[in-house]
C-alpha cells in the first residue's frame, strides 16, 4: 500500500456538505483510509483493499501522513491475518493472537469474518444507551463509524470511533447486531484493540487489594501475554480496570505514554501481547469468564466505552489528559468542577454504637471543627433485624426505631440546625447507604431469597455476612429505586455514600454479571436524575470501584479505608494516574491508624488528605487532645481555600512516594494565574539533603507570590520551574508543607 497524504482541514468527499464535522479525515474508495487528527494526536487505520479487514497504521502524536507499518515479510505458518496489524482482530482465520471479538455460531462455531461495507460521520458523539459514556457537542468531539459485517453468520459490527482534541483522547465501543434467525453468543468483546508495531514498551497497571490500592506495576512488555483481569465481578481492588503503555525512557515528566481506561464497573479484562513479530497487541474491555452473552436475532449488543489519552509529556501529561477528559466530557454530575464541604463520616469514630442523641452531638462536634457536612455512615436502619453489627438488616432501609425514635425527618432536622462555627452556614446531612447487599438476617431475604445472585444448590457463599442482589431482575432494580429514592424523599439529606462490600460470587451464568452492570447503571441514572442536587459518593471496601464508569453519575470515589497518611500517599499518587484528584474521597482519621496502626502527625494526615476533591475527618472530635481541636479548624479553613484549584488545577506528580523520600505534587490552573504545592519528607535523615522541587504548569515570565511553609517570597516562574525551590524540613518523620502560588506579575 502506497503512503496516503493527508491534510488536516482538506475537505475529503464526504465531507463535503458536512463541515460541522472536524478532525476526522477520509481518504475516500473502495478501501478506505480514516485519520481522526488534532494538532496532538493522530489515530489512522486503513482497510485492507484484499481482504476487506481494517489494518491498524497509528495511535499517539500527530503524524501528517498515513503510513502502513505491517509490511514486512509475512512468511511463515500464520494464516493470512497472523501477519498484520489488526483493528477489530475476529477469531478462527489463522490469527493465532488473541481476539478482540470472539462468537460462538447456533452452528458450533466461533469463526468470524468482519469485511468492511462503509462509513459514516457524526459531528458530537451518539450516546451509548444503558452505558455511562463520554459526551460532548460538535465543538468537542467528532465520530466515526465504521460498518463490518460478517455474511457468514449474518452479524454486523459497527465501530465507534470519537476523537476529543482539547483532551487528546479517542473513545472506542462497538455494537454487534444479529441479522440472521439464530441465537449467537458473544464470548469476548474487547472494545479497544489496536496491534503496534515491534517496539520496546512498558505496561504500567495499578494493583492491590482491599486497603492497598493502586499500586503502579511498571513491566516491560515481553513476549507472550501479560495482561490482567478482574473476575470479582466488579473493576475490584486487586487490578483497576486502566494501564498505561510507554517506551522505558518515558518518566513522570518526559516522554510519550498513552492511558487507557474502561468505562466499566464489572469484571474487565486487559491483554497486551508480543506477538513473533514484536508486535504488540493491546485489549482492553471484557472478561471472557463473565460474558457468554446471548445475542438473539434483531438484538444489538453494546460494547462498554474505552479511551485512550496519549501525551508527549510523560505520564503527569497523560493523566491531565485523563482527568481534564473525566471532569469535562464524562462526568455528568453537577457538583464535578464544584468546591466540596468539608465533611465529618462517623464511621471511624462510632461505628455501629450510636443513636439520635450520640449523632446530633457528633454533628454539633463537627461543626465546632469547621466542617459543612455531616455523614451518618453504616447502622441507621433494620426494623426486626436492627443493624447494631454488619450481619443485620442490609437489604432493610428503614429507619432503625431505637436509634431514631422520632424518625429520621426530625433527627436530619436537628442536624440541619448546627451552625458551623465561625459562619452562618449550617450543617448539611448526607446517609449512607448499601443497596447492592442483603443480609440473610433480613426481612427482605425471608421475603425474596430469589433475589440474590446464586447458582442452582450451590451453596451461596457469605462474605462479611452478606449476600449479592441479581441487579439485572428488573424487580431488585425497582426495589432500589423505591426505597433509596423513599429515603432521598423522606429527609433533606444532600449527600450520599454508596457502598459495596464483596465480590460476585456463584452467578447463575457468566451473562449474568454485564447483566447485573446494566442494571446497576439503570438504578443509579435514575436516582442521580431524580435528585441531582445530592453529592454521591461512590465506595466499596474503599476504592473497589473506583472506575470510570461510576464517574459518569458520582463526581467522587472514597479511595480507600486505608487512611494512614504514609500508606495514603501512595494510594493517592497511584490513583491519580487514571483518575483526577477531584474525584477523590480522603479522610484524616484517629492515631494510631485504625488499619495499619501507624502514628503518622495531624499536619501531615490533613496535608494528604488535602489533595483530594473532597476532605473530611473521621474520627470522634470528644478523642482530640486540645492541641489537635485547636489546630483542625485552621487545617480545614486553608483546604477549603485550595480546595478550587485542587478541583480545577492541572495536577503534576513531581515525586512519587515510591521513589522519594520527598514525594511531591502540585496544581496549577490551567491560565497560569495559580496553583498550590504539596511537599512530603518521610524519613527524617540527615543526609542525603533533600532535592529542590521543580514546579511545572507556570508561566516562566511571571512573577508568584508563595505563601505556607516557611515561604512567604516572591520568585520568577522561570526560578521555580528550574531552580526550584529548596525546602528545610525541621526534625521528625512525616512532614508536609502545603505552598500556595498566586501570580502577581505578568501573564
Ligand atoms: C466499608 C466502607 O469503605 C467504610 O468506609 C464504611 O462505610 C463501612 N463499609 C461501613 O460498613
Amino acid at each position: 500500500m502506497v503512503a496516503k497524504k493527508l491534510a488536516l482541514g482538506l475537505l475529503p468527499t464526504w465531507a463535503l456538505g458536512q463541515s460541522n464535522v472536524k478532525w476526522i479525515t477520509v481518504e475516500d474508495g473502495p478501501a478506505p483510509s480514516f485519520s481522526l487528527a488534532s494538532s496532538g494526536i493522530s489515530y489512522q487505520f486503513h482497510v485492507d483493499p484484499y481482504t476487506l479487514d481494517l489494518i491498524h497504521d497509528h495511535w499517539g502524536g500527530y503524524a501528517a501522513e498515513t503510513v502502513p507499518q505491517d509490511t514486512g515479510n509475512r512468511n511463515g505458518w500464520g494464516g493470512p491475518y497472523t501477519y498484520r496489524l489488526r483493528e477489530f482482530p475476529d477469531s478462527g482465520r489463522g490469527d493465532f493472537r488473541t481476539p478482540a471479538i470472539h462468537i460462538q455460531h447456533a452452528t458450533g462455531d466461533t469463526v468470524s469474518a468482519f469485511a468492511y461495507t462503509g462509513y459514516e460521520v457524526k459531528a458530537g458523539k451518539p450516546g451509548l444507551p444503558g452505558l455511562p459514556a463520554t459526551y460532548g457537542n460538535e465543538d468537542d468531539v467528532s465520530t466515526l463509524i465504521v460498518h463490518l459485517y460478517d455474511e457468514y453468520s449474518a452479524i454486523s459490527a459497527d465501530l465507534y470511533y470519537s476523537i476529543f482534541p482539547k483532551h487528546n483522547s479517542i473513545a472506542r465501543s462497538f455494537r454487534l447486531t444479529n441479522k440472521g434467525n439464530n441465537t449467537a453468543t458473544v464470548q469476548r468483546a474487547s472494545s479497544w484493540s489496536i496491534d503496534m508495531p515491534n517496539e520496546e514498551l512498558d505496561l504500567i497497571d495499578l494493583r492491590g487489594d482491599w486497603a492497598g490500592e493502586a499500586h503502579i506495576n511498571r513491566r516491560s512488555v515481553g513476549f507472550g501475554e501479560q495482561g490482567f483481569r478482574s473476575t470479582a465481578g466488579y473493576s475490584s481492588h486487586f487490578h483497576n480496570p486502566f494501564f498505561a503503555l510507554a517506551p522505558p525512557s518515558t518518566t513522570e515528566l518526559q516522554g510519550p505514554a498513552t492511558g487507557y481506561a474502561l468505562l466499566y464497573t464489572g469484571s474487565f479484562a486487559a491483554n497486551v501481547e508480543r506477538w513473533s513479530t514484536g508486535w504488540v497487541r493491546v485489549l482492553l474491555g471484557l472478561n471472557p469468564l463473565h460474558l457468554s452473552w446471548p445475542l438473539e436475532p434483531g438484538d444489538t449488543f453494546i460494547s462498554p466505552e474505552v479511551v485512550s489519552a496519549y501525551s508527549y509529556r510523560g505520564f503527569s501529561g497523560m493523566s491531565q489528559s485523563l482527568h481534564s477528559l473525566f471532569k469535562n466530557q464524562l462526568s455528568r454530575a453537577n457538583q464535578t468542577l464544584e468546591t466540596r464541604p468539608a465533611l465529618l463520616n462517623s464511621w471511624e469514630g462510632l461505628k455501629f454504637d450510636y443513636n439520635s442523641t450520640s449523632m446530633v452531638e457528633l454533628a454539633k462536634g463537627a461543626a465546632d471543627l469547621g466542617c459543612r457536612l455531616f455523614v451518618n455512615d453504616d447502622g441507621w436502619f433494620g426494623t426486626d433485624y436492627p443493624r447494631d453489627n454488619d450481619s443485620l438488616g442490609l437489604g432493610d432501609w428503614v429507619p432503625q426505631e431505637k436509634k431514631f425514635p422520632e424518625g429520621l425527618g426530625p433527627y436530619v432536622d436537628d442536624v440541619n440546625a448546627i451552625t458551623v462555627a465561625n459562619s452562618s452556614d449550617k450543617m448539611i446531612f448526607g446517609l449512607w447507604f448499601e443497596p447492592e447487599m442483603v443480609n440473610p438476617n433480613s426481612d427482605l431475604y425471608a421475603e425474596h431469597p430469589d433475589w440474590v445472585l446464586h447458582a442452582g444448590s450451590h451453596n451461596r457463599t457469605l462474605l462479611r455476612s452478606q449476600l449479592v442482589l441479581n441487579l439485572g431482575l428488573p424487580e431488585v432494580q425497582e426495589y432500589i429505586i423505591t426505597t433509596v429514592g423513599g429515603i432521598l424523599d423522606s429527609a433533606n439529606i444532600k449527600y450520599v455514600k454508596w457502598d459495596n462490600n464483596r465480590g460476585q460470587h456463584e452467578l447463575p451464568s457468566p451473562a449474568a454479571n454485564h447483566a447485573y452492570m446494566l442494571g446497576l447503571y439503570r438504578v443509579i441514572d435514575n436516582l442521580t436524575s431524580a435528585h441531582p442536587d445530592v453529592l454521591w459518593e461512590g465506595c466499596a471496601s474503599g476504592g473497589g470501584r473506583f472506575d470510570a464508569g461510576l464517574l459518569h453519575y458520582w463526581p467522587q470515589t472514597w479511595t480507600s479505608d486505608n487512611t494512614d497518611g504514609l500508606s495514603r500517599l501512595q494510594i493517592q499518587f497511584g490513583t491519580s494516574y487514571a483518575y483526577p484528584p477531584s474525584s477523590m474521597g480522603c479522610h484524616v482519621s484517629a492515631v494510631p491508624n485504625d488499619q495499619i496502626g501507624r502514628i503518622t502527625p495531624l499536619a501531615f494526615r490533613s496535608a494528604v488528605a488535602s489533595m483530594c476533591g473532597s476532605y473530611g475527618l473521621e474520627l470522634d472530635p470528644k478523642d482530640l487532645t486540645q492541641e489537635e481541636r485547636d489546630m483542625i479548624p485552621g487545617m480545614i479553613s486553608l483546604q477549603q481555600e485550595i480546595n478550587p484549584l485542587v478541583i480545577n488545577g492541572d495536577f503534576y506528580r513531581l515525586a512519587l512516594p515510591e521513589q522519594s523520600n520527598w514525594p511531591a505534587a502540585m496544581f496549577a490552573l490551567p491560565d497560569a494565574s495559580a496553583g498550590v504545592l504539596f511537599a512530603f519528607r518521610i524519613r527524617s535523615e540527615t543526609k542525603p539533603l533533600p532535592p529542590p522541587v521543580k514546579l511545572r504548569g507556570l508561566d516562566a515570565d511571571a512573577k508568584y507570590k508563595l505563601t505556607g511553609g516557611s515561604f512567604n517570597a516572591t520568585f520568577s516562574g522561570s526560578t521555580l520551574m528550574n531552580t526550584g525551590l529548596s525546602l528545610k524540613w525541621p526534625n521528625g518523620d512525616y512532614q508536609s508543607y502545603i505552598i500556595k502560588l498566586e501570580r502577581v506579575e505578568g501573564g
